[in-house]
Protein backbone atom coordinates (compact mmCIF):
# COMPACT_ATOMS: atom_id res chain seq x y z
CA UNK A 1 0.00 0.00 0.00
CA UNK A 2 1.52 3.45 -0.67
CA UNK A 3 1.42 6.36 1.55
CA UNK A 4 -1.11 8.37 -0.25
CA UNK A 5 -4.10 5.34 -0.10
CA UNK A 6 -2.89 4.49 3.38
CA UNK A 7 -2.99 8.10 4.45
CA UNK A 8 -6.98 8.19 2.92
CA UNK A 9 -8.05 4.90 4.10
CA UNK A 10 -7.16 5.24 7.64
CA UNK A 11 -4.39 2.76 6.85
CA UNK A 12 -1.50 4.20 9.45
CA UNK A 13 -1.28 3.16 13.15
CA UNK A 14 -1.92 5.92 16.09
CA UNK A 15 -3.32 8.60 13.76
CA UNK A 16 -6.62 10.33 14.47
CA UNK A 17 -9.86 9.53 13.55
CA UNK A 18 -11.23 10.80 10.19
CA UNK A 19 -10.92 11.45 6.35
CA UNK A 20 -8.02 14.15 5.85
CA UNK A 21 -8.59 16.87 3.20
CA UNK A 22 -5.81 15.95 0.57
CA UNK A 23 -3.81 18.54 -0.55
CA UNK A 24 -1.99 18.03 -4.46
CA UNK A 25 0.52 20.47 -4.87
CA UNK A 26 3.23 19.90 -7.68
CA UNK A 27 5.94 18.54 -5.25
CA UNK A 28 3.95 17.09 -2.32
CA UNK A 29 1.11 15.53 -0.90
CA UNK A 30 -0.43 17.12 2.23
CA UNK A 31 -3.20 14.71 4.48
CA UNK A 32 -4.77 17.68 6.76
CA UNK A 33 -6.54 15.94 9.66
CA UNK A 34 -8.21 18.69 12.35
CA UNK A 35 -5.59 18.76 14.67
CA UNK A 36 -2.36 17.46 12.84
CA UNK A 37 -0.82 17.50 8.79
CA UNK A 38 1.53 15.42 7.37
CA UNK A 39 3.35 16.43 4.26
CA UNK A 40 5.16 13.96 1.66
CA UNK A 41 7.25 15.21 -0.99
CA UNK A 42 6.79 13.51 -4.27
CA UNK A 43 9.18 11.18 -6.37
CA UNK A 44 7.40 11.49 -9.45
CA UNK A 45 7.30 15.80 -10.21
CA UNK A 46 9.00 15.63 -13.57
CA UNK A 47 9.05 19.68 -13.60
CA UNK A 48 11.10 19.74 -9.98
CA UNK A 49 12.96 16.72 -10.31
CA UNK A 50 14.38 18.12 -13.64
CA UNK A 51 14.53 21.79 -13.07
CA UNK A 52 15.49 21.75 -9.01
CA UNK A 53 16.45 19.15 -7.14
CA UNK A 54 15.91 15.19 -8.24
CA UNK A 55 13.26 13.83 -5.99
CA UNK A 56 13.18 10.59 -7.72
CA UNK A 57 16.48 9.20 -6.29
CA UNK A 58 15.55 7.94 -2.43
CA UNK A 59 18.57 9.30 -0.93
CA UNK A 60 18.26 12.83 -2.05
CA UNK A 61 14.74 13.24 -1.30
CA UNK A 62 15.68 12.38 2.21
CA UNK A 63 18.36 14.81 2.28
CA UNK A 64 16.23 17.54 1.06
CA UNK A 65 13.42 16.52 2.99
CA UNK A 66 15.41 16.94 6.40
CA UNK A 67 17.07 19.97 5.38
CA UNK A 68 13.57 21.65 4.52
CA UNK A 69 11.96 20.34 7.87
CA UNK A 70 14.56 21.45 9.82
CA UNK A 71 14.97 25.01 8.39
CA UNK A 72 10.96 25.56 8.65
CA UNK A 73 11.16 23.84 11.54
CA UNK A 74 13.39 26.53 12.87
CA UNK A 75 12.08 29.62 11.75
CA UNK A 76 8.08 28.20 12.69
CA UNK A 77 8.34 26.01 15.33
CA UNK A 78 4.71 26.65 16.05
CA UNK A 79 3.69 24.87 13.32
CA UNK A 80 6.52 22.18 12.40
CA UNK A 81 6.60 19.59 15.04
CA UNK A 82 8.48 16.78 13.64
CA UNK A 83 10.07 14.68 11.47
CA UNK A 84 8.62 11.27 11.16
CA UNK A 85 9.12 7.93 8.80
CA UNK A 86 6.63 5.07 7.36
CA UNK A 87 7.50 1.68 7.97
CA UNK A 88 5.25 -1.34 6.84
CA UNK A 89 4.17 -3.40 10.43
CA UNK A 90 2.40 -5.89 9.67
CA UNK A 91 -0.26 -4.89 7.07
CA UNK A 92 -0.43 -1.54 8.29
CA UNK A 93 1.94 1.39 7.53
CA UNK A 94 3.28 2.77 10.91
CA UNK A 95 5.32 6.74 11.91
CA UNK A 96 8.34 5.36 12.94
CA UNK A 97 12.12 7.00 13.35
CA UNK A 98 12.65 8.85 10.40
CA UNK A 99 15.95 6.68 9.35
CA UNK A 100 17.17 6.04 5.96
CA UNK A 101 15.16 2.83 6.01
CA UNK A 102 12.24 4.34 5.89
CA UNK A 103 9.44 4.07 2.93
CA UNK A 104 9.32 7.33 3.04
CA UNK A 105 9.57 10.76 5.45
CA UNK A 106 6.92 12.63 6.65
CA UNK A 107 6.29 16.59 8.02
CA UNK A 108 4.47 16.29 10.76
CA UNK A 109 2.70 19.97 11.17
CA UNK A 110 -0.06 21.50 13.70
CA UNK A 111 -2.81 22.18 10.73
CA UNK A 112 -3.39 25.51 10.44
CA UNK A 113 -6.67 27.32 9.07
CA UNK A 114 -5.31 28.37 5.70
CA UNK A 115 -7.92 31.55 5.90
CA UNK A 116 -5.05 33.05 7.86
CA UNK A 117 -2.91 32.87 5.01
CA UNK A 118 -1.47 36.36 4.06
CA UNK A 119 -2.54 36.63 0.64
CA UNK A 120 -5.98 35.49 1.70
CA UNK A 121 -6.08 38.12 3.91
CA UNK A 122 -4.69 41.03 1.82
CA UNK A 123 -7.32 39.99 -0.56
CA UNK A 124 -10.15 40.00 1.85
CA UNK A 125 -8.41 42.98 3.39
CA UNK A 126 -8.24 41.87 6.94
CA UNK A 127 -4.90 43.07 7.27
CA UNK A 128 -4.10 46.47 7.63
CA UNK A 129 -1.52 49.30 7.88
CA UNK A 130 -1.70 48.56 11.97
CA UNK A 131 -0.31 45.24 11.28
CA UNK A 132 2.73 45.94 9.16
CA UNK A 133 5.00 47.10 11.71
CA UNK A 134 4.67 43.93 13.97
CA UNK A 135 5.41 41.95 10.82
CA UNK A 136 8.05 43.20 9.68
CA UNK A 137 9.25 43.27 13.58
CA UNK A 138 8.31 39.82 13.73
CA UNK A 139 10.02 38.25 10.34
CA UNK A 140 13.23 39.80 11.79
CA UNK A 141 13.27 38.53 14.92
CA UNK A 142 12.56 34.97 13.22
CA UNK A 143 15.23 35.30 10.63
CA UNK A 144 17.63 36.43 13.64
CA UNK A 145 18.17 33.38 15.17
CA UNK A 146 19.41 31.36 11.81
CA UNK A 147 23.65 32.20 12.10
CA UNK A 148 24.94 33.87 8.76
CA UNK A 149 26.32 31.03 6.20
CA UNK A 150 29.60 31.31 5.01
CA UNK A 151 28.94 31.41 1.60
CA UNK A 152 32.23 31.96 -1.21
CA UNK A 153 29.87 33.83 -3.92
CA UNK A 154 29.34 37.08 -3.86
CA UNK A 155 25.98 39.46 -3.96
CA UNK A 156 27.11 40.56 -7.26
CA UNK A 157 27.80 37.21 -8.78
CA UNK A 158 24.97 36.00 -6.87
CA UNK A 159 22.73 38.64 -8.62
CA UNK A 160 23.58 37.65 -11.71
CA UNK A 161 22.59 34.37 -11.57
CA UNK A 162 19.78 35.04 -10.21
CA UNK A 163 18.43 37.66 -13.25
CA UNK A 164 19.59 34.69 -15.46
CA UNK A 165 16.98 32.48 -13.41
CA UNK A 166 14.49 35.24 -13.62
CA UNK A 167 14.80 35.69 -17.28
CA UNK A 168 13.98 31.94 -17.93
CA UNK A 169 11.19 32.77 -15.12
CA UNK A 170 9.76 35.44 -16.99
CA UNK A 171 9.78 34.19 -20.41
CA UNK A 172 7.31 30.50 -19.27
CA UNK A 173 4.44 32.93 -18.38
CA UNK A 174 2.71 33.36 -21.80
CA UNK A 175 0.34 36.11 -20.26
CA UNK A 176 3.35 38.18 -19.06
CA UNK A 177 3.85 40.95 -22.05
CA UNK A 178 7.28 40.00 -22.87
CA UNK A 179 8.62 43.86 -24.69
CA UNK A 180 7.28 45.39 -20.84
CA UNK A 181 8.92 42.27 -18.75
CA UNK A 182 12.06 42.91 -21.01
CA UNK A 183 12.20 46.44 -20.03
CA UNK A 184 12.00 46.33 -16.01
CA UNK A 185 14.87 43.18 -16.55
CA UNK A 186 16.83 45.73 -18.22
CA UNK A 187 16.16 47.92 -15.15
CA UNK A 188 17.06 45.12 -12.90
CA UNK A 189 20.42 43.98 -14.71
CA UNK A 190 21.57 48.00 -15.04
CA UNK A 191 21.18 48.43 -11.70
CA UNK A 192 23.68 45.05 -10.71
CA UNK A 193 25.75 46.39 -13.32
CA UNK A 194 26.26 49.64 -11.97
CA UNK A 195 26.39 48.63 -8.10
CA UNK A 196 29.06 46.02 -8.65
CA UNK A 197 31.25 47.34 -6.24
CA UNK A 198 28.96 47.47 -3.51
CA UNK A 199 27.82 44.36 -4.19
CA UNK A 200 31.15 42.64 -4.83
CA UNK A 201 31.73 41.00 -1.44
CA UNK A 202 30.62 38.06 0.40
CA UNK A 203 29.39 40.13 3.51
CA UNK A 204 26.14 41.14 2.05
CA UNK A 205 24.99 37.37 1.88
CA UNK A 206 22.95 35.81 3.78
CA UNK A 207 20.36 32.90 4.21
CA UNK A 208 17.39 33.64 1.47
CA UNK A 209 13.83 32.12 2.66
CA UNK A 210 11.20 31.58 0.19
CA UNK A 211 8.82 34.20 1.95
CA UNK A 212 6.35 36.38 0.68
CA UNK A 213 2.44 36.49 0.99
CA UNK A 214 1.39 33.17 0.33
CA UNK A 215 4.17 31.66 2.08
CA UNK A 216 2.77 33.05 5.82
CA UNK A 217 -0.18 32.53 7.58
CA UNK A 218 -1.03 35.40 9.81
CA UNK A 219 -3.41 34.64 12.81
CA UNK A 220 -4.00 36.27 16.60
CA UNK A 221 -1.25 39.08 15.79
CA UNK A 222 1.51 36.27 15.38
CA UNK A 223 3.23 36.05 11.65
CA UNK A 224 4.32 32.73 10.88
CA UNK A 225 6.24 31.54 7.74
CA UNK A 226 5.60 28.60 5.99
CA UNK A 227 7.40 26.30 3.41
CA UNK A 228 10.17 28.88 2.89
CA UNK A 229 12.79 26.22 1.75
CA UNK A 230 13.84 27.50 -1.40
CA UNK A 231 13.62 24.45 -3.93
CA UNK A 232 16.79 24.75 -5.37
CA UNK A 233 20.11 24.93 -3.31
CA UNK A 234 21.97 27.68 -5.13
CA UNK A 235 18.49 30.40 -3.68
CA UNK A 236 19.18 29.53 -0.21
CA UNK A 237 21.66 32.08 -0.18
CA UNK A 238 21.61 35.75 -1.43
CA UNK A 239 21.79 39.29 -1.03
CA UNK A 240 20.24 39.82 2.78
CA UNK A 241 18.02 42.45 2.24
CA UNK A 242 16.13 40.30 0.11
CA UNK A 243 13.77 38.44 2.85
CA UNK A 244 12.41 41.97 3.87
CA UNK A 245 11.74 43.19 1.05
CA UNK A 246 9.65 40.08 -0.49
CA UNK A 247 7.69 40.57 2.24
CA UNK A 248 7.14 44.69 1.98
CA UNK A 249 6.46 44.39 -1.59
CA UNK A 250 3.50 42.28 -1.25
CA UNK A 251 1.69 44.69 1.06
CA UNK A 252 2.78 47.22 -0.76
CA UNK A 253 0.87 46.06 -3.83
CA UNK A 254 -2.17 45.33 -1.47
CA UNK A 255 -2.26 48.21 1.19
CA UNK A 256 0.47 50.79 -0.62
CA UNK A 257 3.59 52.92 0.66
CA UNK A 258 3.06 53.11 4.07
CA UNK A 259 2.17 49.61 4.78
CA UNK A 260 5.87 48.63 2.96
CA UNK A 261 7.17 51.50 4.89
CA UNK A 262 6.06 50.19 8.51
CA UNK A 263 7.32 46.51 7.42
CA UNK A 264 10.56 47.95 7.26
CA UNK A 265 10.55 49.74 9.59
CA UNK A 266 9.65 47.15 12.24
CA UNK A 267 12.69 44.90 10.39
CA UNK A 268 14.81 47.66 10.80
CA UNK A 269 13.96 48.08 14.46
CA UNK A 270 15.16 44.05 15.08
CA UNK A 271 18.12 44.17 13.12
CA UNK A 272 19.69 47.46 13.99
CA UNK A 273 20.39 48.75 11.06
CA UNK A 274 18.73 51.06 8.07
CA UNK A 275 17.87 49.55 4.97
CA UNK A 276 19.72 51.30 1.99
CA UNK A 277 16.53 53.15 0.75
CA UNK A 278 17.13 54.19 -2.36
CA UNK A 279 17.86 50.95 -3.56
CA UNK A 280 13.81 50.72 -3.13
CA UNK A 281 12.92 50.96 -7.23
CA UNK A 282 15.58 47.97 -8.03
CA UNK A 283 14.59 45.64 -5.08
CA UNK A 284 11.19 46.01 -6.05
CA UNK A 285 11.26 45.03 -8.99
CA UNK A 286 13.21 42.37 -8.33
CA UNK A 287 10.61 41.31 -6.17
CA UNK A 288 7.93 41.51 -8.42
CA UNK A 289 9.34 39.63 -11.46
CA UNK A 290 9.27 36.60 -9.19
CA UNK A 291 5.40 37.21 -8.07
CA UNK A 292 3.79 38.67 -11.01
CA UNK A 293 4.90 35.16 -13.08
CA UNK A 294 4.18 33.41 -10.37
CA UNK A 295 0.53 34.00 -9.44
CA UNK A 296 -0.05 33.82 -13.18
CA UNK A 297 1.47 30.08 -12.74
CA UNK A 298 -0.82 29.19 -9.52
CA UNK A 299 -3.43 30.44 -11.14
CA UNK A 300 -3.76 27.70 -13.67
CA UNK A 301 -5.11 25.71 -10.75
CA UNK A 302 -6.57 28.47 -9.07
CA UNK A 303 -8.51 31.15 -11.70
CA UNK A 304 -8.84 33.84 -8.35
CA UNK A 305 -5.42 34.33 -8.51
CA UNK A 306 -5.76 36.02 -12.28
CA UNK A 307 -6.73 39.12 -10.41
CA UNK A 308 -3.70 39.20 -8.22
CA UNK A 309 -1.35 38.44 -11.13
CA UNK A 310 -3.15 41.51 -12.77
CA UNK A 311 -2.85 43.67 -9.46
CA UNK A 312 1.06 42.73 -9.55
CA UNK A 313 1.05 44.15 -13.17
CA UNK A 314 -0.73 47.37 -12.80
CA UNK A 315 1.52 48.20 -9.53
CA UNK A 316 4.65 47.84 -11.92
CA UNK A 317 3.14 49.75 -14.43
CA UNK A 318 1.71 52.29 -12.70
CA UNK A 319 3.85 52.78 -9.03
CA UNK A 320 6.90 51.01 -9.45
CA UNK A 321 7.70 52.69 -13.39
CA UNK A 322 6.91 55.94 -11.24
CA UNK A 323 9.26 55.67 -8.14
N1 LIG B 1 0.03 22.51 8.44
C1 LIG B 1 -0.91 22.64 7.51
N2 LIG B 1 -2.22 22.79 7.85
C2 LIG B 1 -3.17 22.92 6.91
N3 LIG B 1 -2.94 22.91 5.59
C3 LIG B 1 -1.66 22.78 5.18
C4 LIG B 1 -0.58 22.63 6.12
N4 LIG B 1 0.57 22.52 5.43
C5 LIG B 1 0.23 22.59 4.14
N5 LIG B 1 -1.10 22.75 3.97
C6 LIG B 1 -1.84 22.89 2.70
O1 LIG B 1 -1.03 22.42 1.65
C7 LIG B 1 -0.64 23.49 0.77
C8 LIG B 1 0.77 23.30 0.29
O2 LIG B 1 1.67 23.22 1.39
P1 LIG B 1 3.20 23.53 1.20
O3 LIG B 1 3.92 23.17 2.44
O4 LIG B 1 3.35 24.91 0.70
O5 LIG B 1 3.57 22.47 0.07
P2 LIG B 1 4.55 22.55 -1.21
O6 LIG B 1 5.94 22.39 -0.67
O7 LIG B 1 4.14 21.38 -2.03
O8 LIG B 1 4.35 23.89 -1.84
C9 LIG B 1 -0.84 24.74 1.60
O9 LIG B 1 -1.06 25.87 0.78
C10 LIG B 1 -2.08 24.36 2.41
O10 LIG B 1 -3.25 24.47 1.63
MG1 LIG C 1 4.45 25.75 -0.98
Amino acid sequence: MNPTEAFLSGNISGLEEGQPKHVVTAISNIFVFPDKAYKIYKSDSQFFNENFNDLSNKENRFNFTRKDFDWNHRLSPEIYIELKGLAKQDDKLSLVDPDDSSEELVMIMNSIDMSNQVIKKLVDGKIGIEDCYEIGKQFGQRILSFSKPSVDVTAYKDFLSRYADMIAWVKSVKEIPQDEADEYLAYVKEFIESHKEELDNTESMSLCFDVHADNAIYADGKFLPIDTYAPKEAWLYGFKNINIYRVATDFYVFLGKKAFDEVIRGYEEVVLQKLPRDWDKFMIFYCELIMWPYQYMLAEKEPWRINIADKHHQFLQSTVSQI
